[in-house]
């Protein structure tokens, strides 16, 4: 209540002053710690409820020089605001997994939901998930660490986010959204430590940023469309990924990766599908990519994984890997492994991608891949036409 009444002073005060809505709500204010022991859940929460139920643009403040633990933190809308900044500038971490607490079945540590308009902006701020503690057990249900969901207009930049349990940033069902200058940071066997994952959304961009991780650095699955990612440098991780897909109904289209680097990445641009399901991967460009000791540079994958569904597969069509140069780990270049229905439209153009051991050459499989090759090294005839 102090709390509240401290910000609404500040509100006050500030648009007394000047005339404007600008209001700023430092978590302290409303009680945190920053001990680094402390649960500031609540105090969060509080800042956080003035800024969304203020008028204009207000900014929630995560100041430097204080690090805040949380047990679990939902952060929702809708918000009377205009736009809302968040400044983080201080360090988050999470607790261990034995004092976890289940964030309302949300299976994330912080969910920021249907917030329209929000800026988050990190610089100088971190977020350290403590994953450590998860790993070892694999088949635990492991939170991921940020989970923007229905936010709309959403911009986050540089960001940097850490050792997640499991995925480190989840998008799902937003739409226009922009990660900018992101620093995943996470073990290279670090189980399912995707860097950003991206589910029934689109109009997304993400940008100029470094992921090092134990599983997929970009993964674009089921519902998504009109996502570009470029400028990213992954590596170690599973490379940029679309998919896994055919679980439920599962349609990605359009999809532009871009200018992006894999080092001594497991995979590098994939698109892996259940052997059996539904849904469709269409217009899905990759292109300008360097690779550096990658042991799957290209790979197709209608075979991933074994789920029981029905007798359809999913339709995979339009995929275009377009100016690839650098070395595989060994001779598996291309991989193109289309299943029973095949997979069509497939354009291999400008592609030199050669082996870091000599004594396996570069080489390009193909099972009922149908498309044009030019310009591509190795030759790939195994295409269909
Ligand atoms: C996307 O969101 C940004 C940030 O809120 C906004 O400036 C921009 O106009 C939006 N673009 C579209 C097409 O909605
Ligand atoms: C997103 O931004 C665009 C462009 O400014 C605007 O037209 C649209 O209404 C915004 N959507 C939301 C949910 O704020
Ligand atoms: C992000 O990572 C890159 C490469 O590891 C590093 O050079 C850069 O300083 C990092 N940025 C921040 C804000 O930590
Ligand atoms: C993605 O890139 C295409 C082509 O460069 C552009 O037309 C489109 O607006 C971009 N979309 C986003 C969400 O950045
Ligand atoms: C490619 O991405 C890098 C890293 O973000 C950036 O510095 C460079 O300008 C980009 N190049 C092009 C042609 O977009
Ligand atoms: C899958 O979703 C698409 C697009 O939403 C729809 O057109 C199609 O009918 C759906 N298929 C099935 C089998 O549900
Ligand atoms: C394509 O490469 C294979 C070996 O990878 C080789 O046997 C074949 O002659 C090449 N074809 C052409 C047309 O260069």
């Amino acid at each position: 209540m102090q709390s509240l009444i401290t910000c609404t002073l500040i509100i006050a005060l500030i648009s007394t002053c000047f005339g404007s809505y600008d209001t700023s709500c430092n978590v302290i204010d409303f009680g945190a710690v920053g001990d680094g022991k402390t649960d500031d859940s609540a105090a969060f929460l509080k800042a956080w409820e003035s800024s969304c139920g203020a008028e204009g643009t207000p900014t929630l403040l995560i100041p430097p020089n204080y690090v805040f633990l949380f047990s679990a933190l939902i952060l929702k809308g809708p918000c009377k605001a205009t736009t809302i900044l968040i400044k983080l500038e201080g360090k988050i971490v999470a607790p261990t997994k034995y004092s976890w607490v289940d964030n309302n079945n949300e299976n994330s540590l912080i969910v920021i939901t249907k917030v329209d308009r929000l800026t988050v902006d990190g610089t100088e701020g971190l977020i350290d998930g403590f994953g450590s503690s998860w790993w070892p057990c694999k088949s635990c249900p492991r939170p991921s660490i940020l989970i923007f969901q229905y936010c709309n207009n959403l911009t986050v930049h540089d960001f940097t986010v850490s050792n997640s349990p499991k995925s480190h940033i989840h998008v799902h069902g937003c739409e226009n959204a922009t990660f900018s200058r992101i620093n995943v940071t996470a073990p290279a066997d670090s189980p399912n430590t995707d860097g950003i994952d991206v589910t029934f959304s689109k109009n997304i961009l993400i940008q100029d940023s470094y992921m090092q991780t134990g599983d997929d650095c970009i993964a674009i699955s089921g519902g998504s469309s009109s996502v570009n990612v470029t400028g990213i440098a992954c590596g170690p991780g599973h490379g940029i990924s679309i998919g896994s897909l055919g679980k439920r109904n599962d349609t990605v289209e359009g999809i532009h990766v871009r200018n992006c680097s894999l080092t001594k990445t497991k995979y590098g641009a994939r698109i892996k599908t259940f052997p059996v399901g539904i849904g469709c991967a269409k217009q899905i460009t990759f292109e300008d990519i360097t690779l550096v000791e990658t042991r799957y540079p290209i790979f197709i994958d209608k075979n991933y994984d074994s789920y029981p569904s029905t007798n359809e597969e999913v339709e995979v069509s339009g995929v275009t890997f377009r100016g690839f140069q650098g070395t595989s780990f060994d001779g598996k270049a291309i991989t193109l492994d289309c299943g029973e229905s095949g997979c069509y439209d497939i354009v291999l153009d400008q592609i030199n991608i050669v082996s870091s051991l000599p004594a396996k050459p570069a080489c390009c499989s193909c099972n009922n891949a149908h498309g044009t090759v030019t310009s591509t090294v190795p030759n790939c005839s195994c295409l269909l036409s």
